[in-house]
């Protein structure tokens, strides 16, 4: 990490969610990912009930995840950072993978859309190798989810699930 990357990172603390943070998570959720429900496999999330961390700059929340750990697994439903890249997703995955060993997961995943190539080259470079492609899954997502777009970033149509693992 280079000097100005280090001072952003040592710049933020990341504390788990409480319920007190839940109105500007549903906002977060509501501006991010239009809705505070999410779909992944077929299974609806309200992601706002979750547990998960905040990144703190003062009194300002740079960052939230959220995470649902079922059959030893732990599967993280939400990643945002909203300040920047300096460091906030990292550090937020990081508090996540610490405490899925900690309860003995055996993997920790989460599916991200065939769009999203950011987060698909974000979380190889943390450790996380492809599983599948779940093929137009998106189609049953969006009839749970009626706010999915039918184009994500760079105009890209969002059609297939990845689904994408560490092994822990
Ligand atoms: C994925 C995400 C949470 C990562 O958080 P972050 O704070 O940007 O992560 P970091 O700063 O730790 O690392 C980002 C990396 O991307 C690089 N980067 C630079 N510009 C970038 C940009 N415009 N967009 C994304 N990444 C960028 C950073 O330099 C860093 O590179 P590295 O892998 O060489 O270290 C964040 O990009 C995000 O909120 N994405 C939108 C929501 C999303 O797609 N979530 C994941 C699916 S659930």
């Amino acid at each position: 990490m280079n000097d100005v990357r280090e001072a952003v990172a040592s710049a933020f603390e990341v504390r788990p969610l409480t319920s007190e943070d839940r109105p500007w998570v549903q906002k977060v959720l509501l501006q991010y990912w239009a809705s505070t429900k999410q779909v992944a496999k077929g299974r609806v999330f309200q992601a706002d009930e979750l547990p998960g961390f905040a990144a703190w700059r003062g009194d300002e929340p740079v960052g939230v995840i959220t995470y649902d750990i079922r059959d030893n697994e732990c599967q993280i439903i939400t990643h945002n950072a909203l300040a920047g890249h300096g460091g906030i997703g990292s550090c937020l995955l990081a508090e996540v993978r610490t405490l899925a060993r900690e309860r003995g997961c055996s993997r920790i995943w989460l599916i991200t859309t065939n769009d999203n190539v950011q987060a698909m080259r974000f979380y190889q470079r943390r450790g996380f190798e492809f599983v599948a492609v779940h093929r137009n899954a998106i189609a049953e997502s969006r009839r749970l989810k009626s706010e999915i777009p039918d184009t994500g970033m760079d105009g890209v149509p969002i059609r297939h699930e990845i689904e994408m693992e560490q092994t822990l």
